[in-house]
């Protein structure tokens, strides 16, 4: 198997994963994945940045045929899919040294049982000087564990950012040319995985800008020869700026909680507010959270079922009370049968998001039209909230 080229000396000899479809068991991959690794020579000492998931050492170790010896293995995250072929690597490469962030080094003793002396912590700024090249080493905890770090390969210009950029997108590309494919699929990889820590991420962002990249080589995805691109996009996605827009994830089991949703949509489509509703037995989650990156509102719609709310919206909930969108306010809709039991707790769906909860429209079984009129009522509160914001879109 072929190493590729991206600059003299420096090889991707990643993989790509084109069958896989879930990750984490959550997270749908509807375009496959790709674990990057990437071979950077100097005159002296060679590197490896990360290894890859240890279901592709195979292939790994194929693009490494005729590589003598690997002196640095650069672990810039202890997650599996970058980590998990580290063991193997170390037993082809017995001189090779394993360089990760203090916390970094802990978990891959505690998770792959990596030996203590084949470890190495580097500090924040720490370079590793190659021969004629030099890596220096950027704690960045949070993209997407607290141990992660990314590389600069200062003479070159190459940013080795790990997860932070990347995109769930398998693809014979090496580069970022498809550049509309790219960015949705970067935005569903953004919302699932680095949403939650918007604040380090616009301060990485500025790091990096400083740097002056030429090229940006993330672990998932293309590399980006145009790094604006992507920093642009997450400037924009991290910046916190809400649109006019209601995101809308609804189940109904009789068909009640569906008119609730109905009424929703159109009583906010006539108000000029955009809204993406999402049925929640047929989720995909991975669209799910990109449209969270700049919703004002999140409406939640479910009824009740033995007393609380339908599972597949506290399932949902949880996820975005994990994801940590940028939303502002949050509203429940729903019909209950015989009691109305715990539905519609907003705020207690949410525990660790700050938005302004508006008040539940909840019903006894088929809405009448009082309960439609309430739903109006909403629509026109959101409208109101949402004056000024800009359209959805981008
Ligand atoms: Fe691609 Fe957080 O691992």
């Amino acid at each position: 198997m072929n190493r590729r080229e991206i600059r003299p000396g420096i090889e991707w000899v990643g993989a790509v994963d084109w069958q896989r479809q879930l990750f984490d068991e959550l997270i749908p991959l509807p375009r496959g994945t790709s674990y990057n690794a990437y071979l950077v020579r100097g005159r002296e000492k060679t590197a490896l940045l990360d290894a890859v998931d240890p279901a592709f050492r195979a292939v790994l170790f194929q693009r490494l045929e005729g590589v003598e010896r690997i002196d640095y293995l650069v672990a810039h995250h202890a997650e599996q899919d970058h980590s998990g072929a580290i063991p193997d690597v170390l037993a082809r490469f017995p001189e090779a040294k394993v360089l990760a962030t203090p916390k970094g080094v802990q978990f891959l003793q505690e998770l792959l049982a990596v030996p203590a002396d084949r470890l190495q912590a580097v500090q924040d700024g720490e370079t590793l000087a190659l021969g004629g090249r030099t890596l220096r080493f950027l704690h960045m905890p949070w993209v997407h564990w607290p141990e992660t770090m990314v590389s600069f390969l200062e003479e070159d210009k190459v940013l080795f950012p790990c997860d932070l950029f990347g995109s769930h997108l398998a693809t014979s590309d090496l580069w970022a040319r498809d550049e509309a494919a790219v960015l949705d699929a970067a935005r569903m990889y953004y919302a699932q995985i680095l949403m939650h820590a918007p604040v380090v991420i616009r301060k990485y962002i500025e790091r990096i800008q400083a740097l002056g990249p030429a090229l940006i080589a993330p672990s998932h995805g293309p590399v980006y020869d145009r790094p604006a691109l992507i920093l642009e996009a997450y400037r924009r996605w991290a910046g916190g700026v809400v649109a006019n827009k209601v995101v809308l994830p609804y189940v109904s089991m009789h068909g009640s909680t569906a008119l609730l949703v109905q009424r929703l949509i159109e009583s906010l489509t006539a108000r000029g507010v955009s809204v993406q509703p999402f049925e929640l037995a047929h989720l995909r989650l991975d669209q799910f959270a990109a449209a969270l990156v700049d919703a004002a509102t999140i409406v939640f719609a479910a009824p009740a079922v033995l007393g609380g709310a339908h599972p597949l919206a506290a399932f949902v909930a949880a996820l975005v009370d994990a994801y940590k969108p940028p939303v502002k306010y949050a509203g429940y809709l729903g019909s209950y049968g015989w009691s109305r039991g715990q539905i519609g707790k907003t705020a207690e769906m949410l525990p660790h998001l700050k938005v302004e909860v508006l008040d539940p429209v909840l019903c006894a079984g088929l809405p009448r039209v009082a309960d439609l009129e309430a739903v109006d009522r909403l629509a026109a509160q959101i409208a109101e909230k949402h004056a000024g914001l800009a359209p959805a879109g981008g």
